[in-house]
């Protein structure tokens, strides 16, 4: 089905199981551990054994040799692999770098052997006795010394702009002109990267964990250079990912070879150690921002650069892309420049681009506002646009920031605000603060497979995933609106290689293009289901298990008594995303006090206000968004990846050093959707929001802090050293 005009009225519309805030279908398998995830899949047949990866000891250099021979002879152990026996490999289209290193080595911890045991603690104290002597060559970890030497972006990451920024920012009455900066970040999502592999032949299956199915399947086979048919590729449970698991990483390519190696099954977990130098981190980015208003309070220009470092051949961290949608204003600059680093690759982490890119421009934007002595809620509303500021003639889809903001600077009570440094408690001072959320809307084309069993059961297939956003639940959802049928009755089939293509979970796309997905197969499936039973043409209504055409009704399980139906279908969009800007937005409000003489900071209260379209479950939606806050305020007051810019690694690589929120951190969290369904977008009317929850919340809480204390700091994490 291809997607191409603005959707009118259809089932989906009814909203009787869609849009009900709805339990996760696959919780009780949850808690009570019964779900598999991928170092969990114990009817894997064979006697497995286990692989332990050994990381580079340098980020830059060459291995001069590796002696592996007091490894192989130690207890259990059934093979050594590294670069010299592991055949030729290629390299997969999403790595930057390779995941088995030799002799090159391209960043620290990348894989340079996996040892492959009995046990584990066999396979661990083996990769002790591996003897590697690199040469160590100097490299570049230090993106402030870097950014001289950074290149402008090419194709969408080239310059853009419209009118004459220099000559209106020079003109303009007041000026802004800042530099901010965020850290290096870790997903550090709670499950790491695992994978079984097993070899039948000349055929493998990987059990693994990650949220883009058939990109994982393709870049395994272009890895092990194989056909990608002989590849299976199975994630049906995810404990979390945040970007962190779009790409084939080498807990997945090491297995595959360890088992081939060993000739058995092998499980490999990627130390929690090796996580943060090993996989991708968010890059850190230098921002300058420049804004030039008129004393009214119109933005007249506004220019916003930023720098981030990636590999040879990696890319720039998108830190500008709000700022060319998200306010008003006639002379306009954005411009990333990417410098070459030896730091450990660079890729997406949760809302790449926007969440870096806001924590700066939404500081900035308050700044602005207190120069013009207006409030930051008004001078957002009066900057507001409703068309792409670079291309007038295409309007959003669907925009409705405004009332987020006044909504909730209504429910927050945002004017009881006072001046900066004004409101103390004992020893805390007490802030508020605000910051627009904004994150694109894309969609990506998603397959499904939809079966009705003679018993009336329906079963979905897509190697969509579930990386503990609530997929499982959605699709359920929209199969029983389709059909006609109570949720009990539909099985939801998740991140199988042998299902349809799907969208696959990144980019907040996962919802609402792979429920599309499931929307077109079930648009056939019913045209079957008419059919099978002979009903004439008209308008086919499924409800309550049946399904009446006319003044005919039957049991849509009569229509597969013959046997089973199966429809596959593929969702597909035209170019109404070019005709409409699709965005989601979102206000945030963060109430914080500071305590005057630690500086330990704590947030106190939080809001968020969000219109991302339809929202296809209220439930696990506002868990998108409570934990999206969440990681939110850890990017505000403590998530930063510390570098040894001697050696080149980072330094902090466990849940001890790499500091995210706990329970405590937390206060009442708020989440209240617009009431929006966007036919621009696809027949769902839904967009994104797992990301949007994240976009803003950074600047919110600096903002609420700055508004606290008068200190205004412009470098995250805000840690108390840096009111100093
Ligand atoms: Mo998201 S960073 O695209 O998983």
């Amino acid at each position: 089905m291809k997607f191409d005009t603005p959707a009118g009225t259809n089932p989906i519309d009814r909203m009787t199981v869609v849009g009900k805030p709805t339990p996760r279908i696959d919780g009780p398998l949850k808690v009570s551990g019964k779900a598999p995830y991928a170092y969990e899949h114990h009817d894997v047949p064979g006697d497995h054994a286990y692989g332990y990866i050994l990381g580079s000891a340098v980020a830059k250099g060459t291995i001069r040799s590796i002696n592996t021979a007091r490894a192989e002879r130690a207890p259990g152990v059934l093979a050594v692999v590294t670069h010299r026996n592991a055949g030729k490999l290629g390299k997969g289209r999403m790595n930057t770098a390779h995941l088995l290193a030799g002799p090159q080595v391209e960043h620290y911890h990348q894989a340079v052997a996996v040892v492959v045991a009995e046990s584990f603690e066999q396979a661990r104290a083996a990769a002790a006795l591996i003897d590697v002597d690199y040469a160590r060559d100097g490299g570049r970890f230090d993106l402030a010394a870097a950014k001289p030497g950074a290149a402008d972006g090419t194709g969408s990451d080239a310059p853009s702009g419209v009118g004459d920024f220099a000559s209106a920012f020079a003109a303009a009455p007041v000026q802004l002109d800042e530099t901010y900066t965020t850290p290096d970040q870790s997903h550090m999502m709670m499950e790491p990267h695992a994978t079984i592999a097993r070899w039948e032949g000349d055929r493998l299956t990987v059990w693994t964990s990650n949220q883009m199915v058939n990109w994982g399947l393709k870049d395994l086979a272009t890895t092990l250079q194989m056909p990608a048919e002989k590849v299976r590729l199975i994630s049906p449970y995810i404990g979390g990912g945040f970007g962190g698991k779009l790409f084939l990483r080498a807990d997945v390519l090491m297995a595959a070879l360890s088992a081939r190696a060993a000739k058995r099954p092998v499980k490999v977990a990627l130390q929690r150690p090796l996580m943060p130098n090993n996989t991708t981190h968010r890059p850190a980015t230098i921002q300058r921002i420049r804004i030039g208003c008129t004393p009214d309070g119109k933005i007249a220009a506004i220019g916003h650069e930023s720098w981030s470092g990636d590999l040879e051949g990696g890319e720039a961290e998108a830190a500008t892309q709000q700022t060319k949608l998200l306010y008003a204003g006639p002379n306009r600059m954005t411009a990333l420049r990417l410098a070459v680093l030896d730091l450990p690759e660079g890729n997406a982490m949760r809302a790449p681009g926007e969440a870096p890119g806001l924590m700066a421009l939404e500081i900035a934007i308050d700044e602005m506002a207190e120069k013009l002595r207006m409030d930051p809620v008004a001078f957002r509303v009066l900057n507001d646009t409703q068309v792409d500021p670079e291309k007038p003639e295409r309007p959003f889809s669907e925009r409705n920031l405004v009332r987020c903001l006044q909504d909730g600077a209504e429910r927050f009570g945002w004017s009881r605000r006072k001046a900066p440094g004004q409101v103390r408690e004992g020893r805390w001072l007490v802030g508020m603060g605000v910051a627009a959320a904004f994150r694109n809307n894309i969609n990506q084309k998603s397959g499904a497979r939809v079966r009705l069993s003679p018993a009336g059961g329906v079963v979905v297939e897509t190697d969509m995933t579930d990386i503990g956003t609530g997929t499982y639940t959605i699709v359920a959802q929209t199969a029983a609106e389709m059909l006609g049928v109570p949720l009990a009755k539909v099985e939801v089939r998740l991140g199988d290689s042998a299902f349809p293509v799907s969208a696959g979970s990144g980019g907040q796309w996962g919802a609402n293009s792979s429920t599309a997905g499931v929307y077109a197969a079930c648009v056939k499936l019913r045209e079957q289901i008419v059919q099978k039973l002979g009903f004439g043409p008209g308008d086919a209504v499924f409800e309550n298990g049946h399904v009446q055409v006319g003044n005919r009704s039957a049991d849509i399980a009569d229509a597969a008594r013959g046997g089973e139906l199966v429809a596959e279908d593929t969702m597909e969009y035209g170019d109404l995303a070019k005709r409409f800007q699709q965005s989601t937005f979102g206000a945030h409000f963060v109430e914080a006090a500071v305590d005057r003489y630690t500086g330990e900071a704590r947030v106190r209260r939080m809001l968020a206000v969000c219109a991302a379209g339809r929202i296809l479950n209220p439930t696990s939606a506002r868990s998108q968004v409570i934990g999206a806050m969440t990681m939110g305020v850890g990017g505000a007051l403590m998530e930063e990846l510390a570098i040894d810019k001697r050696f080149g690694f980072f330094v902090n690589h466990d849940l001890a050093g790499y500091e995210v929120p706990v329970h405590m951190d937390i206060p009442h969290q708020e989440v209240v959707f617009l009431d929006e369904a966007d036919d621009k977008v696809s027949p769902m009317k839904a967009k994104g929001v797992g990301e949007l929850g994240l976009c803003g919340v950074g600047a919110a809480v600096a903002n609420a802090v700055y508004n606290a204390t008068g200190i205004r700091v412009r470098e995250y994490p805000i840690t108390l050293d840096k009111y100093l």
